[in-house]
């Protein structure tokens, strides 16, 4: 039997991902800022089922910035940017949000800095400045070209030639991303005072950006280059034609992650979230070889694959057969850095269902904000986008669709900020129906299936902590699992196709539907003939 008593506020709860600039503006500038999420905590949970019922908040990036890269390039890691507020406020917020048993967790960025940051400015300044090797600097080589042949995320060459000292600084994102040198153990000393800063602020927690990167190849090797890449990449997509064999997931990086989680673990119960990607043997030594290094390694495998039962049985139960006992699963299924996944699974049936299995599975879930509404991709006019993947790599490739304004209501610019004010990204078109507010009138809205599952998920030791078996049916549109603790077993059938179907439960007789994806179902049903409508998905509780 699962021990369910016993687990932490990061393994139970439900993590609600913010993107500050895209969720409520309290200044009329057009861009989101603390206070905003400060009056919109009680939409998030007010201990009432009305409430969304989110357990934690993770934040992206609040501070200091240039916004080279919309917070991503940090020039000041313990401050807040006056755009969004100050640290004052950033107080206000963590007391207000544990006031109401939110967990406050924030985002650290320690594998580059902005080039505005007063370290780099320093390192660039001249050879033999003492902070020139807390980022990495290298000589041309003979031609003048690059040091090696690795690319950025963004498009490019991943350097950049300083003429004022004739090096090459490394930069795996845009050019003001400057990286860090995490060999020098006084980068590492400053960092970890950084954590520690927050840590005694209050925050439960940090996301940890592109953590995996932090260590490259002590010499730097030319990466390989891809035999599979796709072949109508962009000219400047260096990046995309490559193996990613010596820029990332370095086996030495490993002791730089339990150093950070020696940190972490100088306080109580706080929780470290990393940003990591890669095959599952390579991604689970994230978690350390005794679960001495991330509490949850980023799980991003359900993001990427088409929506099909069979792909997404496959991925959790590869997932469930590879963690050691000690490592805690997680799910992702949107975040600030990928379409939206109403639009990536076809709709909002599909988006209903794809809540269903987030909530159900057995691990943390991180919801995306908006995701909660069905929020679809944004429409971007060329001229308005502002991701710099967008600019380098072509429109299509722009995250902003995924970081359009938070739809409040159906008045002037969504509620997001007041009437007559420009939003820095527009708002979508469809908000007049698809807002908070309408939805929250609409019983059977999306908004009100997460808020249904939200509130049975807490108060259902089965799904919060229990076990998780699939079944096999016969139907190959259809993803079944059980979710067990104790005596409390619950049936968790999604249905992916389009036409309706009918299924028979293994081994079970009959059971009574908690929850149907429409909210227009429930009841007891012949488990042997169970019927599932296209894209439907039921919560079912059974017995024993
Ligand atoms: C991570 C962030 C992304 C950012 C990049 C560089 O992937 O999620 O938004 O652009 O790191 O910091």
């Amino acid at each position: 039997m699962m021990e369910t008593q016993n687990l932490h506020w990061w393994q139970r709860g439900v993590v609600y991902q913010i993107y500050p600039r895209s969720f409520k503006d309290t200044t009329g500038n057009g861009v989101g800022d603390l206070q905003g999420i400060i009056e919109q905590l009680s939409y998030l949970n007010d201990g009432t089922p009305r409430s969304l019922g989110v357990d934690a908040i993770w934040l992206s990036p609040f501070y200091p910035s240039p916004m080279a890269d919309f917070g991503y390039d940090v020039s000041d890691y313990c401050n807040v940017d006056p755009l969004f507020g100050d640290l004052a406020t950033f107080d206000r917020l963590v007391e207000e949000a544990h006031r109401r048993g939110i967990k406050v967790i924030i985002d650290w960025v320690p594998n580059h800095t902005s080039d505005q940051h007063p370290w780099f400015l320093e390192s660039r300044s001249s050879r033999d400045n003492p902070k020139r090797d807390w980022y990495i600097w290298r000589d041309p080589r003979p031609d003048g070209s690059p040091p090696n042949n690795w690319g950025s995320f963004f498009g490019g060459p991943a350097w950049t030639f300083d003429e004022h000292t004739g090096q090459y600084y490394l930069h795996q994102f845009v050019k003001e991303q400057p990286e860090l040198n995490w060999r020098n153990p006084e980068v590492r000393a400053a960092m970890l005072d950084v954590l520690r800063f927050w840590l005694d602020r209050g925050v439960d927690g940090f996301r940890m950006d592109v953590i995996g990167l932090l260590i490259k190849d002590a010499e730097l090797r030319d990466n390989p280059p891809d035999p599979n890449a796709p072949p109508d990449l962009p000219p400047n997509d260096i990046f995309g034609r490559q193996l990613h064999i010596y820029n990332w997931d370095q086996d030495e990086v490993h002791e730089v992650i339990r150093e950070i989680r020696r940190v972490l673990d100088e306080y109580d119960d706080r929780c470290g979230i990393g940003e990591v990607w890669g095959e599952l043997p390579r991604w689970i030594k994230y978690y350390g070889e005794n679960g001495d290094e991330l509490h949850l390694p980023f799980n991003f495998r359900l993001l990427w694959l088409p929506w099909q039962a069979r792909a997404m049985r496959r991925s959790v139960d590869e997932l469930e057969a590879a963690l050691p006992g000690f490592a805690w699963p997680n799910y992702v299924l949107g975040n600030h850095d990928q379409p939206r996944l109403a639009s990536r699974f076809g709709g909002e049936a599909q988006a209903r269902a794809a809540a269903l299995m987030l909530l159900t599975l057995r691990g943390t879930p991180t919801l995306y904000y908006g995701d909660e509404l069905g929020m679809e991709n944004g429409v971007i006019p060329p001229e308005k986008v502002q991701d710099p993947q967008g600019i380098n790599l072509g429109v299509e490739r722009t995250r902003d669709v995924a970081r359009t304004p938070m739809q409040w209501n159906a008045g002037p610019n969504a509620g997001f900020c007041p009437a007559g004010v420009e939003p820095w990204l527009p708002v979508s078109a469809d908000y007049a129906t698809r807002n908070v507010a309408v939805q929250s009138e609409q019983p059977r809205s999306i908004l009100n299936l997460y808020r249904k599952l939200l509130w049975y998920r807490r108060h259902s030791p089965a799904l919060y902590g229990g076990s998780y078996r699939s079944l096999d049916v016969e139907h190959e549109d259809c993803f079944v699992y059980l979710r067990e603790a104790g005596d409390e077993r619950r049936l968790i059938a999604l249905h992916f196709g389009s036409t309706p179907c009918h299924i028979s439960i293994p081994g079970e007789q009959s059971g009574m539907v908690a929850i149907s994806t429409y909210l227009d179902r429930e009841g007891r049903e012949d488990l042997s003939r169970l019927e599932l409508r296209p894209y439907e998905g039921l919560l079912i509780e059974v017995t024993k």
